[in-house]
């Protein structure tokens, strides 16, 4: 049976879709029209990073409308000037006479970004791994890894996929204490496998997060980092959902002093409260395009309505320390889910960076349904990904500890009832 509504729900057969009329919110919590006010331990679909009813940015976009609301894909006005400058200092080192490339969304951002990169270096291949999401598009979804992608193929040519660093089930049969980094040093096997300087770009989530929360160990980016500059690779960060504090940093590259040549958001951007995306890229590649021709466009590229409300909105972050909140609770976050983790009965493993973290647990179908019920019941609403036995983990920037730990709390009574607690 089909669902009564006249749109198509998502990633879902229609009558297995789970519609929810979505009313309002302040903070960590939103509210829905049966009165119910839900813990948002998941920004909604990982974007909400500044919170639910921020008035501020829906009064700049206001504004921005009485102003100028209408616009072209050359017209200039000061909300796209000081977004774009805004960007740029945040990426840092590298970046300061980079450019900023606007899009409508994520997925978007990683299909222009896959253009700049064959443009710039005259490659066609690209790398990215099997525990990822870059999008639903042809090119983005050719990158990403995960079960999204076959029901799109064949999509876009001259995609290869690497293992992942997934170290609790490391690919490489490796422990995390001896391992040599093989899941960094197989990206550099791979490229001379794949053929001398064949390879345009490799693209990774800073922390894989739809797939697992897989944190990299410490050498994995600039291992990367030092396999791409030799084969003149270009390294693109896809910042889409660990972009804007997600991960106590402002980009997740950040934590591992690297600079990447490519920088990928959307979602933080304007937090949900409009819809854009970006590709930043570094200076070098920047000036690539001083004399050749930038072969791509949109007509609502830099909408000024979607530029003030992300300009607001990297304003509030400022504002509020938000990235710095993200850095302090991680680890609230992760010494919750470690005891969740003690009450269980089942094999489980904890991960985590910064407001990201995924609780990974062997259980069958049958648990996972019972948990998604108890959930619904206790109104905390997060991702559960029955498929890879995760649930993860990321509540808007402003949540309080207090209500990040009750949150967790009460998601470990709800993890007992489900996956059954220790005797
Ligand atoms: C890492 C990453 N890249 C790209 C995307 C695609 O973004 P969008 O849904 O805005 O197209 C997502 C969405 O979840 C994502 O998590």
């Amino acid at each position: 049976m089909t669902s009564e509504y006249p749109f198509f729900f998502t990633w879902t057969a229609q009558s297995g879709a789970k519609p929810f009329e979505l009313t309002g919110g302040d903070g960590a919590h939103f509210t829905t029209a049966d009165g119910a006010r839900w813990l948002d331990l998941g920004a909604l679909s990982y974007q909400v990073n500044a919170g639910h009813g921020r008035t501020r940015i829906v009064e700049a976009i206001k504004r921005q409308a009485d102003q100028l609301c209408l616009s072209a894909p050359n017209a200039v006005y000061p909300a796209k000037v000081e977004l774009a400058q805004r960007l740029l200092a945040m990426a840092g080192p590298g970046f300061e006479r980079g450019k900023v490339f606007f899009t409508l969304g994520g997925a978007e951002a990683n299909e222009n970004a896959i253009k700049i990169a064959r443009q710039v270096t005259g490659r066609l291949k690209l790398i990215s791994r099997y525990r990822s999401y870059h999008g639903a598009s042809m090119g983005a979804v050719a990158l990403t890894g995960d079960w999204r992608r076959p029901a799109a193929e064949p999509a876009l040519a001259g995609v290869v996929h690497v293992q992942d660093c997934y170290c609790d089930r490391c690919p490489f049969g490796q422990r995390v204490e001896t391992c040599k980094r093989e899941c960094a040093t197989n990206i550099g096997a791979t490229m001379a496998l794949e053929g001398a300087r064949s390879i345009a770009a490799v693209f990774l989530e800073p922390v894989p997060g739809a797939n697992g929360v897989l944190v990299p160990p410490a050498e994995y980016w600039p291992l990367v980092r030092a396999a791409c500059d030799e084969e003149g690779a270009l390294l693109v960060a896809d910042e889409v959902l660990t972009g804007f504090g997600r991960t106590g940093k402002p980009f997740g590259f950040q934590h591992w002093n690297v600079t990447p040549d490519l920088i990928t958001v959307a979602k933080g951007l304007a937090s949900g409260y409009a819809t854009i995306g970006a590709v930043i890229v570094s200076e070098k590649i920047a000036k690539h395009f001083d004399d050749q021709v930038l072969a791509c466009g949109l007509t609502y590229y830099a909408h000024p309505l979607a530029c003030a409300a992300a300009l607001e909105t990297m304003k509030l972050y400022d504002d509020e320390k938000l990235y710095d909140n993200a850095a302090r609770l991680g680890p609230v976050l992760r010494k919750e889910l470690d005891a969740v983790a003690a009450r269980l009965r089942v094999k489980s493993f904890v991960r985590g960076q910064g407001l990201l973290a995924a609780l990974e647990v062997e259980a069958d179908g049958e648990a996972w349904k019972k948990l998604g019920a108890e959930l619904s019941q206790a109104k905390l609403s997060l991702h559960l990904d029955p498929k890879r036995g995760t649930a993860i983990f990321a509540p808007p920037l402003c949540i309080t500890e207090t209500e990040l730990v009750s949150g967790i709390r009460a998601f470990g009574d709800a993890a007992v009832a489900a996956f059954g607690g220790v005797a």
